[in-house]
């Protein structure tokens, strides 16, 4: 980490006011810019209460995400009392499903990565190419005759949830239930009092049942296209002792970051596309003469520039640490903020200006260091045929209202649209 004393904020000046509220969960990028500049190690209080660091130039972004003095595993939190369980940092209540990935550290952390990573390559990734893109075709077909359409939920949201199923060996009778929990979980505190919770708890059940009878059914030898639960198992039966809980939570990580993130590259790089015509037509001209490295790095860009992790997830300082100038004590919570790092002009040339050509785009939006998205390959994947699709297949879509009416979720981790009506000329038969 740096040690250069940070600069200090101007005589005057406050932290930007508008942190955390509606306006912010609009448009938060001139904000970030402010902190990015003023306070780009800024101790703030979270709508929950609870008092964490925003992390917010690029350079000491990726050093942070890289630091292995930061743990994952929400008990280094020094939590205070009166804030237990209401600080939205996984609890004990919720321990099960989630010693997962995301929430531990090297060696648990290694060896698990390392069984994940065997059951999912990019080789089993490029073999799902042709089922995201019936899966895709499928729902555009649902409203493609109508003219119109939300594409938020009837688009952006199933497909990645029956992508995951899929891909996870979920049958597909089962399917429109996982819709549902995880649709009650994306709602975050908005669904019916405890509904988050009792989701959660249904799909713990079913995950259990589920690797429990999968175990039973295994064939000595596994099939070609054997699904990824199955091949949980199996590592697991190979004495890489892999619980049943720990099975149970990794598909349920799989689902839990694969799903939201997903929804929000469809979502806001749709309206990223749309609200710049230039750059859509670029898209559209490369897509129509066969040419897909634009796509490629078009994703890449609205990625950057607009990606659906804005805050990557919790960290905590296992002893004083030094981030960027700013000293930090030892159970204080981290949080990086992508969103803020992959516009940093210091890093990226006219970061504001969305480019689908952009070369020189090492961004954040996957993370960095052993965290590093295991779903990239997949996200990638159903990214570019969501985006390719709508745009062929709905040349003039366009949004239904003006873009200041559209609202953002209000969630701390994630950034994404509630809805995206959108309208268009129905494709002639
Ligand atoms: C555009 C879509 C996606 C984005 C932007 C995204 C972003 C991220 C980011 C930023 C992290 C690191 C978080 C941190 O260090 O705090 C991460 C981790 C992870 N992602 Fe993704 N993700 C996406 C899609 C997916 C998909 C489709 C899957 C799997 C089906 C997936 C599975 C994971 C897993 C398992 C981790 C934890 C890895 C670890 O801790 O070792 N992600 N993702």
């Amino acid at each position: 980490m740096s040690d250069q004393p940070r600069p200090a904020a101007p005589q005057g000046h406050r932290p930007h006011p508008e942190l955390f509220s509606w306006e912010f969960a609009a448009n938060p990028y001139p904000a970030y810019a402010w902190l990015r500049e003023h306070a780009p190690v800024h101790r703030t209080r979270l709508p929950s209460g609870v008092e964490a660091w925003l992390v917010t130039r690029y350079a000491d972004a990726k050093q942070t995400l890289a630091d292995n003095r930061l743990s994952k595993n929400p008990a280094h939190h020094d939590e205070p009392a009166h804030a237990r369980g209401r600080t939205g940092i996984p609890g004990e209540r919720q321990a099960e499903l989630m010693t997962h990935l995301l929430n531990i550290d090297p060696p648990d952390h290694t060896r698990l990565r390392r069984l994940v990573s065997k059951a999912f390559t990019p080789r089993r990734v490029a073999e799902f190419a042709p089922r995201v893109q019936e899966l895709t075709d499928g729902l555009m077909d649902r409203f493609a005759g109508r003219g119109s359409a939300d594409l938020i939920h009837e688009f952006a949201f199933p497909l990645p949830i029956y992508a995951i199923c899929d891909l996870l060996g979920v049958p597909r009778e089962d399917q429109d239930d996982f819709r549902d929990w995880a649709g009650m979980m994306i709602r975050h505190g908005g669904g019916p009092r405890g509904g988050v919770a009792r989701s959660v708890k249904k799909m713990r059940g079913y995950l259990a049942e589920l690797i429990h009878r999968k175990r039973e059914a295994l064939p000595a030898e596994p099939a070609p296209a054997e699904d990824l639960i199955s091949g949980l198992i199996r590592a697991s039966d190979h004495g890489e002792h892999l619980t049943e809980n720990e099975a149970a939570a990794m598909a349920f990580i799989l689902l839990f970051a694969g799903f939201e993130t997903t929804v929000n590259l469809i979502g806001n790089g749709t309206y990223a596309l749309l609200t710049h015509p230039g750059e859509r037509e670029r898209l559209q001209r490369a897509l129509a003469a066969g040419d897909r490295g634009l796509l490629e790095t078009g994703v890449e860009e609205l990625l950057r520039y607009d990606g659906p992790v804005e805050l990557a997830t919790w960290r905590f300082a296992t002893e004083p640490v030094t981030i960027g100038g700013q000293r930090i004590a030892a159970g204080d919570p981290v949080l990086v903020v992508l969103a803020a790092a992959d516009r940093d002009p210091e890093r990226f040339a006219d970061p504001d200006v969305l480019d689908l050509g952009r070369r020189d785009n090492q961004h954040l939006g996957y993370g960095h260091g052993i965290h590093y998205c295991l779903g990239a390959p997949l996200a990638r994947l159903e990214g570019q045929t969501a985006l390719a699709t709508l745009l062929t297949r709905l040349p003039d879509l366009r949004l239904a209202g003006a873009p200041e009416e559209l609202r953002w979720r209000g969630g701390l981790i994630m950034r994404g649209l509630r809805t995206l009506p959108v309208e268009f000329t129905p494709p002639q038969k």
